[in-house]
C-alpha cells in the first residue's frame, strides 16, 4: 500500500512542473509524507513556496545549504522507500545517465540506493534525440523505471510524444509499485455485475448490480499479479488494466466463460449476481400492448456457483450471499449446497452495503465459522476476499 510511504520527489525544469503540484496533491491525500527536491530551472517555472504548501514541507534544492545538521544529498535518499523524478527534463535525463552530479538533484540520485522511477517531459524532437534515447536506455539498463511520455499537444504548440504523464496515472503507477505482487502465478476469475435475461426482442429482467465489488476484486488482483479472467455482466464502464475481460449477458454466457478458464485457474470469485429465473419462452419480436394483464412463466436458471463448486479440483471458491433478511443462516446454507471455500455474506438493507455503493459491509462464512468485518471500501474488501486465496 502507498499509504505512509516515503517518496522523494525530485523536480526539474520543464512547462510539467505545474503538473508536479496536482501529482503532490493527489500523494499527500493518500497519506504519501513527500521530500521535495527542486532544480534552479524548475524553480523558474514554479516557486519553492508553492510545492512547499503542497508536499507539506521544505524544499531542498542547494547543495551549500544546512550542511551543519546532515548532509542532505545522502540522508534524503535514505530517508526514501522511492524517488521519483517528474518532470525529468532532457538534461536531467542526460546528467543521470552519465553521473554528472552538479546540482542538489543529481547528487541525490547519485546517492540513491532505493528504486528511481522518472516521467520524463519535453519536446517531440528532443525525445527523440539519439542522445535522449540512448540516456533513457542507459537509465533503464541501471533499472531506474520509465513511465514513458504520452502523445497530445505541446507547450509548444506542437503534436507529438512527449508530455509528461498525467498525474493520477502516475499515482496509479506508485500504487501498483507499493503493493505486494502475493498472487504472482495465481489465474483468477472473478464475475461481476448481473445477467440479464431476455424477454422479447426489446425488453429483459435483470438486477441492480453495478460491477463494483467484482470490478474492485478484479483490479486488486491485478495489482497484486495475479493473471485475472474477469467475466462480466453489462454494467457501465469502468477502468481496468491488463486484465482479460469476458463481457456476457445472459446466465449460459456467464457459465460458459468461467467453464473456459476454470480447469486450470486457482481460484473463482463469484460476485456478480446472476438472474435466477429467466422467461421459458423469448418472443423475437417486440410484444404488443394489448390493454389486459399479461403472464410470464419463469424457469429457473443454472446455479453457476454450485455448478462449478461441485466441479472443484484444488480451486478456492468463493461465493458471496445478498441476503435481506437472516442473513448468516442463509449464508451458511449456501456455503454448503454451493460446495464453496467461502460465502462473502453482505446484507442488502444495510447502509453502505449491497449494489452500487462504494463501501460494503460483509461477513466472511467458512467451515471455521463467521468473521464480522467493519464497514469499508469495496476496494479494501476486495483485499480482504483476495487474502482468502490459498
Ligand atoms: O455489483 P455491486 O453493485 O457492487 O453489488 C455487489 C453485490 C451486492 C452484487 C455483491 O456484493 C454480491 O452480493 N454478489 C452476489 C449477488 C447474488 O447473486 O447473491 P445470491 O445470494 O443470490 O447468490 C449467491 C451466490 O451464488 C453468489 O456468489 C452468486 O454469484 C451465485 N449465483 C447466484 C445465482 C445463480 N443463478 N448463479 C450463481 O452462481
Amino acid at each position: 500500500m502507498i499509504d505512509n510511504k516515503n517518496i522523494l520527489l525530485g523536480v526539474s525544469g520543464g512547462i510539467a512542473c505545474y503538473k508536479t503540484l496536482e501529482l503532490c496533491s493527489r500523494l499527500v491525500k493518500k497519506n504519501v509524507n513527500i521530500k521535495v527536491i527542486m532544480t534552479e530551472s524548475a524553480k523558474e517555472f514554479v516557486r519553492p513556496v508553492t510545492f512547499e504548501t503542497m508536499a507539506k514541507g521544505l524544499v531542498y534544492s542547494d547543495m551549500w545549504e544546512g550542511h551543519h545538521e546532515e548532509v542532505h544529498h545522502i540522508e534524503l535518499p535514505k530517508w526514501a522507500d522511492l524517488m521519483l523524478i517528474a518532470p525529468a527534463s532532457a538534461s536531467t535525463i542526460g546528467k543521470m545517465a552519465n553521473g554528472i552530479a552538479d546540482n542538489f538533484l543529481i547528487a541525490s540520485y547519485l546517492a540513491c540506493q532505493k528504486d528511481v522511477i522518472i516521467a520524463p517531459s519535453m519536446n517531440t524532437q528532443m525525445l527523440l534525440n539519439p542522445a535522449t534515447q540512448r540516456n533513457l536506455q542507459t537509465l533503464r539498463e541501471y533499472g531506474v523505471k520509465v513511465i514513458a511520455p504520452e502523445s497530445g499537444v505541446l507547450a509548444c504548440n506542437t503534436v507529438g510524444d512527449g508530455r509528461m504523464e498525467e498525474p493520477k496515472n502516475i499515482v496509479k503507477y506508485l500504487e501498483d509499485y507499493f503493493t505486494d505482487k502475493d498472487l504472482v502465478g495465481k489465474k483468477i476469475i472473478v464475475s461481476a455485475g448481473p445477467t440479464i435475461e431476455p424477454i422479447d426482442y426489446v425488453r429483459y429482467i435483470t438486477n441492480h448490480s453495478s460491477g463494483k465489488m467484482g470490478y474492485n476484486i478484479a483490479n486488486e488482483a491485478k495489482k497484486r499479479g495475479a493473471d485475472v479472467i474477469l467475466v462480466s455482466g453489462p454494467v457501465n464502464p469502468f477502468e481496468i488494466n491488463g486484465i482479460n475481460k469476458i463481457e456476457v449477458k445472459t446466465n449460459e454466457e456467464m457459465k460458459n466463460a468461467i467453464e473456459e478458464n476454470f480447469d486450470d485457474a486457482n481460484a473463482l470469485i463469484m460476485a456478480a449476481a446472476p438472474v435466477d429465473y429467466r422467461p421459458s419462452t423469448v418472443s423475437d419480436r417486440k410484444i404488443k400492448k394489448s390493454g389486459e394483464s399479461i403472464n410470464f412463466e419463469f424457469i429457473e436458471n443454472l446455479d453457476i456457483l454450485k455448478y462449478f463448486g461441485s466441479k472443484k479440483k484444488d480451486q478456492t471458491i468463493i461465493g458471496f450471499a445478498a441476503e435481506t433478511d437472516d442473513l448468516i443462516e442463509n449464508a451458511n446454507k449456501k456455503l454448503n449446497v454451493k460446495n464453496a471455500d467461502y460465502i462473502v455474506a453482505n446484507d442488502l438493507k444495510k447502509e453502505g452495503a449491497g449494489f452500487n455503493t462504494d463501501t460494503n459491509v460483509a461477513s466472511f462464512i467458512s467451515k471455521d465459522g463467521v468473521k464480522d468485518l467493519e464497514i469499508m471500501s469495496k476496494k479494501e474488501l476486495a483485499n480482504e476476499i483476495l487474502n482468502l486465496i490459498r
